[in-house]
């Protein structure tokens, strides 16, 4: 049976990779993710924030004006205590590419095309494989336009890639206009594989203490349908590799992935609820429901229930969407 996978030009022994994550915090939870089976592995993000602390500051200030700054700041972790420096972080990339021989993907997390953008040449020098680049970015501003916030994804990318010549994967919101526009985009300024998609922790309430309470709540299977469909919609018609993020518990998950395009499936939710054996579980399992339905190898299903091949492609549009509501009725 073959699970292997090639993503970003990377040859995967099988296509489950634990995504960013605390998991990749010492090198004892990366030794423990390879033992368990892992594909390859994210690591955690080094963020912009730990990178130039001042100009974040700066950019802060300029961003939200004085009168929210002080407050708005308290929001923020003290960064010099978020996980570990850079410098310990570029470290922990040399050390785990010592000790693991799956491939490590360093992984950048910022908004800018600042200076903490040199910090990819040093994750490129420390052995990391590819490099993933999370623009985890909130538009706030009204008088920002979508066009503008594009224009930063792209241009964060770029400065990037001047930089570095192992892969990088843009890990992507789901709240773009077009996103269809923005995959080719990307896809056209380097990017070797887009990660589907970034999961936007909301804020919550607390009637009580009438705070707005920051709030981390894992994910469950539901949310695979988001990056599923959108999967499905673009592979074949954007020339990079995909993997899916956000909603991959159990083989089924995996195997959908698959399916609507994506060369891996990543992990996170799942392995910090019930551990990093949650892979070799789930690798069994693939393998046995592969052996029943007479599938040898990965690249026969890749891809084959993406828009362009299932019977129904209306399936993914607005066809859909009228479909689904009227069949309410039908189940009642
Ligand atoms: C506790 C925690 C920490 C995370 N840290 C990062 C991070 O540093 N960088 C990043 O790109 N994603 C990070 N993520 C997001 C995950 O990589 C993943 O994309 C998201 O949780 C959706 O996948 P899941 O449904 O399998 O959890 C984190 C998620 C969790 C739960």
């Amino acid at each position: 049976m073959d699970l292997s996978t090639e993503y970003m030009g990377l040859k995967l022994k099988n296509p489950i990779v634990p995504s960013s994550s605390p998991l990749s915090h010492t090198l004892d939870g990366i030794r423990r993710l390879e033992d368990a089976g892992a594909g390859a592995v994210v690591m955690y993000s080094l963020f912009e924030e730990q990178i130039t602390l001042d100009s974040f500051y700066i950019d802060y200030y300029l961003t939200h004006g004085t009168e929210s700054y002080a407050e708005s700041l308290n929001y923020f972790p003290d960064v010099h205590s978020y996980d570990v420096g850079a410098d310990e972080y570029v470290n922990l990339i040399r050390r785990a590419k010592e000790a693991v021989n799956v491939p490590v993907i360093g992984s950048l997390n910022g908004v800018s095309s600042g200076g903490w953008t040199d910090y990819a040449c040093l994750i490129e020098e420390a052995g990391a494989d590819a490099l993933e680049l999370n623009v985890y970015y909130i538009p706030t501003d009204p008088d920002i336009p979508s066009s503008e916030v594009e224009a930063m994804y792209i241009d964060t990318l770029r400065s990037v890639a001047r930089l570095v010549s192992i892969p990088i994967a843009m890990k992507l919101s789901p709240y773009f206009s077009s996103t269809a526009c923005i995959a080719r985009r990307l896809a056209q300024a380097g990017a070797s594989a887009l990660v589907l998609f970034n999961r936007f922790y909301q804020p919550d309430l607390d009637l009580e203490k009438l705070e707005v309470s920051p709030h981390l709540v894992l994910s469950d299977s539901d949310e695979l349908r988001l990056p599923l469909r959108w999967v499905a919609i673009l592979h074949g018609r954007v020339p990079v590799d995909f993997a899916i993020t956000s909603g991959v518990h159990t083989y089924q998950d995996a195997l959908k992935a698959l399916m609507a395009g994506a060369k891996v499936a990543m992990m996170a939710s799942e392995l910090l609820k019930n551990g990093a054996g949650r892979i070799g579980d789930i690798l069994y399992e693939i393998r046995h429901w592969m052996d029943e339905h007479e599938y040898n190898s990965l690249s026969q299903m890749i891809g084959s229930m993406s828009q362009r091949h299932v019977a129904e492609p209306a399936a993914f549009e607005r066809a859909n969407y009228m479909k689904l509501l009227a069949s309410y009725s039908s189940l009642r």
